[in-house]
């Protein structure tokens, strides 16, 4: 393959994933993506719906859940002259700190919001993670088939509470039971919505022009003419479109639309194609990779265990960064140097795992792993460099560990400590005591994790409450300033499960008053690998 046809093969990439507050729609409108994508013919078999919601399950479910998050963890289709990857981002109660790593390894997001109840809690966290790299922001409005609050505030809550200025791509036309469908401001034309055709690629009536009468015909008078208001309004209130805004990711597109009754999906995605950038350059240490570069490099951002119940192997997800992969190509794994042979690299198509012939930047693939790769791992071609900005999240939960066999304490350590390099949870030895705590994201972390020290480690643990609200790493430059802060705050340290420093606050008032005593050192929220 010519530079150029490689060149061309990475400018076609696309790769976003999406945040959203659970049932915002994120697993409705990711099926509605893939049948514009023409991956499924109908929408509606992305994952086993039934098994999404539960709360509590024993292992084997936990399992079987996760193989089928699994394989919809990566889906990759054409759309317009793109390629899209879109990554998902676990949710509900496997939300975890792969949903924030994950948001690392993209290069646009994908934002959906509950049009009926705005910007919610989970939605704003996720946007705190997307502005580490300045992504770049697509804004979806969904559930417009039901009753919605006004959307010029949904724009000003997004602009207030996200701090992002909108711009509106199309504006609604009525909403719930009058839903008609919306104007599309950049192509002067209203599209009309039908129910009853959300599990098919509708035939959709569009009228041109603003001022065309049909249009008064089709939504009646009194819509149209709202419309014709509301629209003077938002030309005058909000902003336009601004391509190097969108990139630096201080203005989003907005689009409004059903997931559920499949429409305004497709305007989304042809906004987001159109816009949204193609492989970026990554940082590492030593300097900036770009995606057309010759030479292969990839990063590791998650790793994912027992996907299969038969097999029970891991595999390493990779952002591809520049080059191509090909089968049984060299790659040097930088941090432990060693050069391996990869022939089985897989990636995910449309739920079946398939082997990988080759892979470009911006692509996604996963490595069987056997315990040595670690999330943050770079792989080159030869080269020693190692990228940046896939840390460590400060996790917001926490739980002591306890044995019930205390003889096992070595075991419970050395499982905890390698369910720590994978991503799954964190874990902190206060200096002071000899307590294990626990750290994630998620609260279904705490189950897995005592799953699998019982089913991997042969260590039977329990977990149970501890009054910890977060944590930090520490650093100082001024060394007696460091000392002096350790002798004080000694009751509050711990070491990581890579030894690293950190500040255990038992509520967030500690904290601040913490930080506020020891102007000079940092209290961290992320680490770097
Ligand atoms: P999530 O992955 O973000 O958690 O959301 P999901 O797509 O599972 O959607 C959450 C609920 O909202 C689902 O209903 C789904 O059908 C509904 N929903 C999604 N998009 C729309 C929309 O455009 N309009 C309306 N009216 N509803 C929408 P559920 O009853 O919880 O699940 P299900 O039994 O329908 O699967």
């Amino acid at each position: 393959m010519s530079n150029s046809a490689i060149a061309t093969e990475i400018g076609k990439r696309r790769t976003f994933a999406i945040i959203s507050h659970p049932d915002a729609g994120k697993t409705t409108i990711t099926e509605k993506v893939l049948l514009h994508g023409h991956k499924i013919q109908q929408a509606g078999t992305v994952k086993g719906r039934g098994s999404s919601h539960h709360a509590k399950s024993d292992w084997m479910e936990m399992e079987k859940e996760r193989g089928i998050s699994v394989t919809t963890s990566v889906m990759q289709f054409p759309y317009n002259e793109c390629l899209v990857n879109l990554l998902d981002t676990p949710g509900h109660e496997d939300f975890s700190e792969d949903t924030y790593r994950t948001l690392t390894a993209v290069d646009s997001c994908l934002m959906v919001i509950d049009a009926a109840k705005g910007v919610e809690d989970r939605t704003r966290k996720l946007m705190e993670v997307t502005r580490l790299r300045d992504t770049p922001i697509v804004t979806f409005m969904n559930k417009l088939d039901r009753d919605i609050r006004d959307p010029m505030e949904l724009l000003d809550e997004v602009e207030s509470e996200l701090n992002m200025m909108c711009a509106p791509i199309s504006w609604p036309i009525g909403c719930g039971k009058s839903f008609k469908g919306v104007y599309h401001l950049h192509r002067d034309e209203t599209i009309l919505y039908q129910t009853g055709h959300g599990h098919t690629i509708q035939e959709v009536r569009i009228i041109k022009g603003i001022d065309n009468p049909e249009l008064d015909d089709a939504v009646g008078s009194d819509l149209a003419a709202q419309l014709r208001d509301e629209l003077e309004l938002v030309q005058g209130a909000s902003n336009e479109f601004d391509l190097e805004l969108f990139l630096s990711g201080e203005l989003t597109p907005v689009f409004f639309g059903t997931a559920l009754g499949n429409f305004g999906v497709d305007h989304m995605l042809d906004g987001l194609t159109e816009w949204a950038p193609a492989p970026q350059p990554r940082e590492a240490d030593v300097r900036t990779i770009e995606a057309s570069e010759e030479k292969f490099s990839g990063f590791v951002f998650k790793i994912q265990a027992n996907m299969d119940p038969k097999h029970r192997d891991r595999i390493a997800f990779m952002r591809v960064v520049s080059g191509k992969y090909t089968q049984g190509m060299k790659m040097k794994h930088v941090r432990i140097g060693k050069t391996v042979s990869i022939s089985d690299a897989v990636t995910f198509m449309a739920g079946d795992r398939e082997r990988a012939e080759e892979a470009f930047a911006g692509d996604i693939i996963g490595l069987h792993n056997h315990g040595t790769i670690q999330i943050g791992d770079t792989f080159t071609q030869n080269e020693d460099l190692k990228f940046t900005g896939i840390p460590n999240f400060a996790p917001e939960m926490f739980r002591r560990i306890r044995l019930k066999d205390p003889l096992k304490q070595k075991q419970l350590l050395k499982g905890l400590v390698q369910l720590s390099e994978e991503g799954a949870v964190q874990v902190f030895r206060p200096l002071d005591s000899n307590d294990l705590i626990v750290g994630a994201v998620g609260v279904l972390q705490f189950e897995v994790v005592v799953a699998r020290l019982k089913s991997e480690y042969n260590v039977e643990a329990i977990y149970e409450p501890i009054n910890v609200a977060t944590a930090r790493w520490v650093y100082c430059n001024d060394a007696k300033k460091m000392d002096e802060f350790q002798r004080k705050c000694s009751t509050n340290l711990a070491l990581d499960g890579g030894d690293n420093l950190t500040y255990i606050a038992p509520t967030m008032v500690n904290l601040s008053l913490s930080m506020e005593r020891y102007p000079d050192v940092e209290f961290a929220k992320t680490r770097e690998h």
